[in-house]
C-alpha cells in the first residue's frame, strides 16, 4: 500500500511499499525530494536554498507558470512557484491511464488571490505517484482567451556534469537564452556539458534520457502537452552570482525542464489544458552506457 501523509504543516510525503518517496512542498506546489526505494536523492536541492515563501527554493521541481523566464510583464518564471498552494479535497480523479495499482497522488490546487483573480482566474493541479508523474491542468474560467507559458524546472541530482549526457535533443533546432533567444540547430550528438546552457529546445520527442555515466544511472524524462525541453546549467560564473547556490555545486547538479516556452498556449473561454511529467531512473545498461 502506497501511504501519504503530513509532514509538518507545509509538506505532504508519499511512500511506495520499496521505500521509493516523494516530498511536495505547498509552498510552490514544489515537490522538494524523490528517492528511489534505496533511499537515494534523485533531484538536487542547494545547500544555500532558502525555504521561505516568497522565494521558490533552489532545487526539487518548481513550477514555472504563467511566464517563463523575463520575457513578460511578471516576475521571472511566473507566480505559481512563489504561492502557496492549497490540497484540493474535490478533485476529480485524474486518469493516469494503465496500472493504476499502487499509486498514490496528491492534487494541489493555486487559488488566485483577490488580486490575481483580476488577471489570472485559472486554476492548477498537480498529481504525483511514486514513479513521480506530475499532471497539471489550466482551465481558462474567464471570458476571454487567455495565453501562457509553463515549466517544470527540474532539478536533476547528478555526479558530475562533466559525466553526464542528454540523448534525444539531437538535431533539434533551440533556443539560446545565453544570445536573446537567438535560434540555432543542435549539431552534435548527444549533448554534453563543459560550460553554461540555458537552451530551450523546441518541439523536442516525447521521450528523452538523461546519462548519468559515474553514477550508472540514467533518467527517462517522457512528457505530454509540453512540447520544449529548457537545459540548463549555471556554471562556474553564473554559480557565484546567485545567492541560494553554492560556488561548486553546478557540477552536482543539471535542470531539465519539460515546458512549453517557444509557443504560449491559448485557451479560449472555458478550453483546459493539460501538461503532464513522468520521470523515472534506472541504473545504466551497457549498451545505452559509454
Ligand atoms: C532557467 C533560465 O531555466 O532558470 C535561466 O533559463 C535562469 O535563465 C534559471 O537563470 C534559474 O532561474 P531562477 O529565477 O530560479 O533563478
Amino acid at each position: 500500500e502506497v501511504t501519504k501523509d503530513w509532514n509538518g504543516a507545509d509538506q505532504v510525503a508519499i511512500r511506495s511499499p520499496r521505500g521509493a518517496s516523494v516530498r511536495v512542498c505547498l509552498h510552490g506546489g514544489q515537490v522538494v525530494s524523490w528517492r528511489n526505494d534505496r533511499g537515494e536523492e534523485l533531484l538536487f536541492t542547494s545547500s544555500k536554498a532558502i525555504f521561505k515563501p516568497p522565494r521558490a527554493t533552489r532545487g526539487g521541481i518548481p513550477i514555472c507558470f504563467p511566464q517563463f523566464g523575463n520575457c513578460g510583464t511578471l516576475e521571472q518564471h511566473g507566480f505559481a512557484r512563489n504561492k502557496i498552494w492549497t490540497i484540493d479535497e474535490e478533485a476529480p480523479p485524474l486518469n493516469y491511464g494503465d496500472n493504476n495499482n499502487n499509486k498514490a497522488s496528491v492534487d494541489l490546487l493555486l487559488k488566485p488571490s483577490e488580486d490575481d483573480l483580476k488577471c489570472w482566474p485559472h486554476w492548477v493541479s498537480l498529481s504525483m505517484d511514486g514513479d513521480l508523474s506530475l499532471i497539471s491542468r489550466v482551465r481558462n474560467v474567464n471570458g476571454k482567451p487567455f495565453s501562457f507559458a509553463f515549466a517544470y524546472h527540474t532539478y536533476l541530482s547528478v555526479s558530475d556534469i562533466s559525466e553526464v549526457r542528454i540523448e534525444g535533443l539531437e538535431t533539434l533546432d533551440y533556443l539560446d537564452n545565453l544570445s536573446q533567444r537567438e535560434r540555432f540547430t543542435e549539431q552534435g550528438d548527444a549533448i554534453t556539458f563543459e560550460s553554461e546552457v540555458d537552451r530551450v529546445y523546441v518541439g523536442s520527442p516525447g521521450v528523452i534520457a538523461v546519462l548519468d555515466h559515474e553514477k550508472k544511472r540514467t533518467f527517462i524524462v517522457r512528457k505530454e502537452g509540453l512540447p520544449d525541453i529548457v537545459v540548463w546549467n549555471p556554471w562556474e560564473k553564473k554559480s557565484k552570482t546567485m545567492a541560494d547556490f553554492g560556488d561548486e555545486e553546478y557540477k552536482q547538479m543539471l535542470c531539465v525542464d519539460a515546458a512549453a516556452v517557444e509557443r504560449a498556449i491559448t485557451l479560449k473561454p472555458g478550453e483546459e489544458w493539460t501538461g503532464k511529467l513522468e520521470l523515472s531512473a534506472v541504473p545504466s545498461t551497457n549498451c545505452s552506457d559509454h
